[in-house]
Parts: C-alpha cells; sequence; structure tokens
C-alpha cells in the first residue's frame, strides 16, 4: 500500500455523482479489481479526522498523465462533499491500493455483476479482466431514479446481456436490482455472482447465489476511516476458517468476501449507518 500526493487531472459530471481522475503513478500499476482508496478529506481549516474510502472505477498504469485512477464521488455528506468539489490540479492525499481485489474464476464460466448506485464503480475493472479470461459477463445495474445510475453506458459495451432497474420505472424496468436476479442467472446460466451494493443487496445476492449453486462475491459497503487497518472502524462479522464467527477488518481482509463467509446477524453499525446516511435510506 502507498501514500501519494495525487493530482486532479480532469472532473465530470454522471447522473448525480462526480467523477474524478487523478495521476496516482504509484498506486495505479498496483490496484486490482474490487480494491478501493482512501483520502485525506477537508482542507486546513476543515479537515476531517476520518478519511473517506471509495471503490477503484478504473485504474490505467500508463497514459498521457502516467498512471491514473477514477472514483466516483457520492457528495452525500460533507467528507465525499469536499471530494467531489476538487478541481483540476488540486492535490489529494491518497492511500491504496486497499484491502484485497476479487477472485478471478481460473476457466471461462458464466459471470453476473450486479451493482446498485455509485458502487456500481467498482464492478467495472472486474468486467474487463473476466472478459480478458473468456468469461461471458452479464450486468445488473439498478438505482432509485435513473440519475442515480451509474455505468450504463460502459456496461452496455461490456456485457452480453445489461438488464437495468429503477424504484421509480425512470429508466429501464421498475423495481430494485435484485428483482431480476433468477431470471438473469438462469438465462446466463450463472456460475459466480459479483455484487456492490448496500448490505441488503449483498445479503440477497449471497442467498440467491447459495440457492442455485453458484459463488458470490461481494464488496461490503462499510467505511474506512483508516484504510491501513489501525482503526477497527471497518469491522466485517464473517465465519472465520474454524467456523467460528469474528470480527475482521474491510480494510485488510476485505473489501471483497464471498457471499457465504459473511454473517447478516450482526450487522457493525458503521455498515448501517453509511446505508443510511448517505441517501436518508438504505436504498442506493
Ligand atoms: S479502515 Fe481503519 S482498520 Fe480498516
Amino acid at each position: 500500500m502507498i501514500r501519494e500526493s495525487a493530482q486532479v487531472a480532469a472532473t465530470r459530471r454522471v447522473g448525480e455523482y462526480t467523477v474524478l481522475t487523478m495521476t496516482a503513478p504509484g498506486i495505479a500499476p498496483l490496484a486490482r479489481p474490487g480494491q478501493a482508496v482512501t483520502f485525506a478529506v477537508g482542507g486546513a481549516q476543515s479537515s476531517l479526522l476520518a478519511r473517506r474510502g471509495c471503490a477503484i472505477f478504473r485504474a490505467q498504469e500508463r497514459g498521457v498523465y502516467g498512471g491514473t485512477l477514477e472514483i466516483v464521488v457520492d457528495a452525500g455528506e460533507p467528507g465525499t462533499r469536499w471530494l467531489a468539489e476538487r478541481r483540476r490540479n488540486d492535490l489529494l492525499d491518497v492511500i491504496g491500493p486497499v484491502g484485497r481485489g476479487f477472485a478471478l474464476p481460473r476457466d471461462p464460466v458464466s459471470c453476473l455483476l450486479i451493482g446498485a448506485g455509485w458502487r456500481s464503480a467498482g464492478l467495472f475493472g472486474l468486467a474487463e479482466a473476466l472478459h480478458a479470461r473468456g468469461c461471458r459477463v452479464d450486468i445488473i445495474l439498478g438505482a432509485a431514479t435513473a440519475e442515480r445510475l451509474f455505468g450504463v453506458l460502459e456496461a452496455r459495451r461490456e456485457s452480453a446481456t445489461l438488464t437495468v432497474l429503477t424504484e421509480d420505472g425512470s429508466m429501464g424496468a421498475r423495481g430494485q436490482a435484485t428483482d431480476a436476479l433468477d431470471e438473469v442467472m438462469a438465462r446466463g446460466d450463472t456460475s459466480v455472482v459479483y455484487a456492490s451494493g448496500p448490505a441488503g443487496l449483498l445479503r440477497t445476492v449471497a442467498e440467491r447465489a447459495r440457492e442455485r449453486g453458484a459463488v458470490s462475491q461481494l464488496i461490503v459497503d462499510v467505511s474506512l476511516a483508516c484504510g491501513s487497518g489501525g482503526c477497527l472502524g471497518c469491522a466485517v462479522w464473517v465465519t472465520g476458517q474454524d467456523g467460528n464467527p469474528r470480527w475482521v477488518r474491510a480494510c485488510v481482509e476485505g473489501p471483497t468476501f464471498r457471499g457465504d463467509v459473511l454473517r447478516w446477524d450482526r450487522p457493525h453499525p458503521a455498515a448501517v449507518l453509511t446505508s443510511l446516511s448517505r441517501d436518508g435510506s438504505a436504498a442506493p
């Protein structure tokens, strides 16, 4: 893991979100799909103690600016609002890549990627890696409204089939992302499901995958307050290798976990607060 000063190279709006592109020549070549980065937020007069974690949307080893990272910011609270207000040439204190990325299948199997809102961003580097292994990739994207969807154009390019759902019906079918799970898994004969979204979506994906004999891998939705294993603020309740339940750190042992390892009987308060605080509800 590396700490570096990343310079903002470009910003753009996508629906309700801000996409930041930054030069990060140390971190970008090391980044793997599913990993995250954390940022110190706030200026000299307004800095916040806790860092803000973001999934890596894209990492390019080289380009016009050298190695670059792209992240997607939902400006739902003061820390992420500060990030979304950064402009070209601003400097960001960034640590990464944080945690472990997704495990990739050895064989060219059929995979389903399901994401909700801005959290879908963590799945796109994965789609490219799966294609490189000859895997079929189906994608489901969901959000409360069309403006809160992320990655529809990219998903169209990178999937055999794309299914879009919004809760208000403003794009795609009306409903939640998980409403399409059974149909898409059956149609694609899915072997592995990858998901990024709020806790309710992750739990449903883990349960449906298990019922259908598929493997699930999930990015947990917890705050990464330090990103380096020191604060214990990212604790996740799992079944350990010895079969006993235990807390582990998402920034070290995660943020990707197999669905059959995650336990849902004691969600960490931080996970609940994160889901609730961004929108005022648990929905994406
Ligand atoms: S974010 Fe601090 S221990 Fe994981």
